[in-house]
């Protein structure tokens, strides 16, 4: 990761903005770098396959869509390329053992479904796949596309039906699972709003 050392070449500031002070900023071209951003920890099954995933985000209202990056070298992205549907299960942080399972073995070596503790599959109502009956919220999803990139792909879903456990997603109560990167998690322990 090389540092930039020289901004020379970047444009002067418009008039009354100072320029970027060097320090405290560090700065990185080409890298690959998270900074502990917390991301949700969700368990995604393609098909009948188990996955943990943190890089996923909305990204439409009506139709709702939903996308998440996938790793090209995972089994779960085989599965995609054939067209299989998805869900993913967003969980509490009580399950974090299991999710790590699902995220450290590969589903054409093993069974993951037999190496948890406490998840358990059903069928999903509208796609074809499984969906984990411990879930607080559960998207049901259709591939809209696959869009490849250099080392993941761009999987977008349709959310056909979602559940979810009433009265279990209150947001001073739900505590799911937040990867900061690399080994360390976190969990949402208080929310507030600003509205009066
Ligand atoms: C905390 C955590 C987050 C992860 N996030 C993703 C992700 O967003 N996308 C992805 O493709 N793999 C992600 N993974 C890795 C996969 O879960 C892992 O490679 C898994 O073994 C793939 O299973 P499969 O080969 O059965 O598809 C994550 C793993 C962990 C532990």
């Amino acid at each position: 990761m090389d540092r930039l050392k020289n901004a020379d070449h970047a444009l002067p500031p418009p008039d009354g903005v100072p320029s970027t002070p060097r320090a405290p900023f560090k700065t990185l071209t080409e890298a690959y770098f998270l900074g502990y951003v917390p991301r949700p920890l969700a368990l995604m099954c393609v098909g009948e396959n188990p996955l943990a995933v943190a890089w996923h985000a909305p990204i439409n209202k009506d139709p709702f869509l939903y996308a998440v990056a996938i790793d090209r070298t995972n089994h779960s992205h085989r599965l995609l390329e054939e067209g299989r549907d998805f869900t993913l299960n967003f969980l509490s942080a009580d399950y974090l053992e299991d999710l790590l399972l699902s995220g450290q073995h590969h589903g054409d070596k093993l069974d993951k479904w037999k190496l948890f503790k406490s998840l358990k599959p059903v069928r999903a109502l509208k796609v074809n796949a499984l969906m984990v009956e411990q879930a607080l919220l559960v998207y049901e999803c259709r591939q809209e596309g696959l869009i490849g990139f250099a080392d993941h792909s761009l999987l977008v879903g349709r959310v056909e039906l979602l559940h979810y456990k009433r009265g279990k997603l209150k947001p001073d109560r739900v505590r799911y699972p937040l990867h900061m990167g690399k080994g360390y998690f976190s969990k949402n322990s208080r929310a507030y709003t600003l509205k009066r």
